[in-house]
C-alpha cells in the first residue's frame, strides 16, 4: 500500500483507458477520487466504489478554462485542498504535416498540454495550503522519440516534458512535485484505433500489425493500463517525494533516455 488514505486525487481523462485504471488503483490505495472527463465517468466512479473507495465524477473539458475553475473551486469548497492532480486526458493524431490543419493543431495542443497549464493555475494554491502536492502528467515515448506523420502528437508530448520541468523547479520548495510519465504502447482504445488505422493504410490486418510491433518490445508484451496506474500510485506517494521534474519511461524497454 502506498499510504494515499484520504488524499484528494483528481484525474483527467478518467472515463476509460489509462485514466480509468489510475482512478481505480488510487481508490484502492485509499485516495478520494475526482474523475474528470468530457465523457460520462459513471462507470469509473462505480468501479472505484466497488473497490470500497470514495469517488465522484464531473463532466469536464480540459480545454475550457471556465469549467476548470468552476470544478476546482467546487472541489476546494468541499475538501479545502487538492493533493494529487493527474493530467491524463489526451488525444492521438497521425496526420502528415502538409495535411494537418491549423485548427486541428490547435485542438491537439489545447488538449495535450495547454490544458495542463490551465489546470495548474487554480490547483497550485490548493496544494500550497498544505505544502504538499503531486502533479503527474501523461506524456508518451513519442515525447522523446519521433514518428512519421505524428507531428502534433510528438510536439505536444515533448511540450509536456518542458511544462513538467518548469512546474517542478517552480513548486519544489512548496513540497509539490511534478513528474511526467512516458508510456510505450498500452492496450487501450487509443492504441487499438491507431493500430487499426495504420494496419488499414499499410494493407495488413490489425493482428498482423500488432504482431510486428510486439516483436520490437523487449518485454515481449504490450503494456496494460494497470502498469501505468501502478507508477502513478508510486509517484503520488510520500515515498516519491524526492523525485521531481522527471520523465519516466514505462515501455517494456523501448526507450533508454
Ligand atoms: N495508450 C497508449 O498506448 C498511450 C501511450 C503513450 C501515452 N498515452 C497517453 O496516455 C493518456 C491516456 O491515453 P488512453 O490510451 O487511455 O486514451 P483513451 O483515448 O482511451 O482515453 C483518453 C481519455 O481522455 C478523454 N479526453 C479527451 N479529450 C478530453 C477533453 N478535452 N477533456 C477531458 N477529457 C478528454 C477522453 O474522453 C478519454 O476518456 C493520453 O494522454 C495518451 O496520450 C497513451
Amino acid at each position: 500500500m502506498r499510504g494515499l488514505k484520504g488524499r484528494i486525487a483528481c484525474i483527467t481523462g478518467a472515463a476509460q483507458g489509462i485514466g480509468q485504471e489510475i482512478c481505480i488503483r488510487l481508490a484502492e490505495e485509499g485516495a478520494i477520487i475526482i474523475a474528470l472527463d468530457i465523457l460520462d465517468t459513471k462507470s469509473t466512479v462505480n468501479r472505484c466504489r466497488e473497490k470500497g473507495g470514495h469517488a465522484r465524477g464531473f463532466v469536464f473539458d480540459v480545454t475550457n478554462k471556465n469549467q476548470i475553475h468552476r470544478v476546482v473551486q467546487e472541489i476546494g469548497e468541499q475538501f479545502e485542498r487538492i493533493d494529487i492532480w493527474v493530467n491524463n486526458a489526451g488525444v492521438f493524431d497521425n496526420t502528415a504535416t502538409v495535411a494537418l490543419s491549423e485548427q486541428k493543431w490547435d485542438q491537439i495542443s489545447d488538449i495535450n498540454y495547454k490544458a495542463m497549464f490551465l489546470c495548474a493555475q487554480p490547483v497550485i494554491p490548493l496544494m500550497q495550503k498544505n505544502n504538499w502536492g503531486r502533479f503527474i502528467n501523461l506524456s508518451s515515448m513519442a515525447g522523446k522519440m519521433a514518428y512519421s506523420e505524428e507531428i502534433a502528437y510528438c510536439s505536444t508530448k515533448a511540450a509536456v516534458l518542458g511544462l513538467t520541468r518548469a512546474l517542478a523547479v517552480e513548486l519544489g520548495c512548496h513540497g509539490i512535485t511534478a513528474n511526467a510519465i512516458c508510456p510505450g504502447p498500452i492496450q487501450t482504445d487509443m492504441l487499438k484505433n491507431t493500430y487499426q488505422h495504420l494496419a488499414d493504410i499499410n494493407g495488413v490486418t490489425l493482428e498482423e500489425w500488432s504482431a510486428d510491433i510486439l516483436k520490437t518490445i523487449p518485454a515481449g508484451r504490450f503494456g496494460k493500463p494497470a502498469d501505468v496506474a501502478a507508477l502513478v500510485a508510486f509517484l503520488a506517494s510520500d515515498d516519491a517525494g524526492f523525485i521531481n521534474g522527471q520523465a519516466i519511461n514505462i515501455d517494456g524497454g523501448l526507450v533508454f533516455y
